[in-house]
Order: structure tokens, then sequence, then C-alpha cells
């Protein structure tokens, strides 16, 4: 399938499901407060691929994301509440190692990159097409 819609709304506040999208999960985290409130503190400075957290959540409640670290491809722990999430609140790759924050960016370990955003749109106020 080319897309994928899904209903955010089905997701309650702390909670992440994981979707399939052309083979790759896709995370859908509906952040709590906190979440949205410490990704946006940090530093663009701090951050080895520099994006904010607005540019990364279209709505900051709801992030979406492809589930597969920029290193070498495994899939980061920290969806759900059992999960271990790395040091900086986010998801863990327990491959090698890689840690991100609470918007999906990489913040310690070998991955390059940030968690990848997958090109979506909301088609209502709370249906996200993928893809
Ligand atoms: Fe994730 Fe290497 S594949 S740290």
């Amino acid at each position: 399938l080319a897309s994928i819609e899904f209903d955010v709304s089905t997701v309650a506040e702390g909670q992440s499901v994981t979707l399939t999208w052309r083979g790759k999960p896709v995370f859908v985290r509906h952040r709590t407060p906190a979440e949205i409130e410490e990704a946006r503190e940090v530093p663009l400075d701090d951050l080895r691929d520099p994006q904010t957290d607005a540019e990364r959540a279209e709505k900051p409640e709801y992030l979406v994301m492809v589930g597969v670290c920029t290193h070498l491809g495994c899939v980061p722990l920290g969806q759900s509440v059992s999960d271990p999430k790395g040091d900086f609140g986010g998801w863990f790759c327990p491959c090698h190692g890689s840690h991100y924050d609470t918007s999906g960016r990489i913040r310690r370990g070998p991955a390059p990159l940030n968690l990848a955003v997958p090109e979506y749109q909301y088609i209502s106020d709370t249906v996200v097409r993928i893809g």
C-alpha cells in the first residue's frame, strides 16, 4: 500500500502504537505534555541532526515517525511502557546503543540522524494519512 490512514485519537495519552507502512514500522506516539515540553526545551546546539520539535510533529501531541534506527536499521525500543527508553526519555536502540529523545531525535550513540518523519497529512481532525 502506498499510503495508510490512521485515527490518532485511538491512542491514549502516554501510549504508542506501531503501524506498518511500506513494510516498515511506523511509530505513533500520543505524547504527554511533559514529553512535549522536554522536546521543546532542548537547545538546537545540543543536537547532532538539528531539527525543532515543531518541524517534526504537525500536532505536538502526536509524533509520527519511521521506527527504524538510522544507524543500521534495528527497531528502537520505547514504544511500550515496559520498554527501555534510553537516557533521553524517548527510544533506545539496543543493537549498538543509540538514544533518541522525546522528539525521536538522536542524542547519543552511533546513529547519524533523527528517526525519520514520513510524509503525512491530517485529512480530518484526527485522521492522518501517511505516505
Ligand atoms: Fe541502532 Fe546500530 S542499528 S544503534
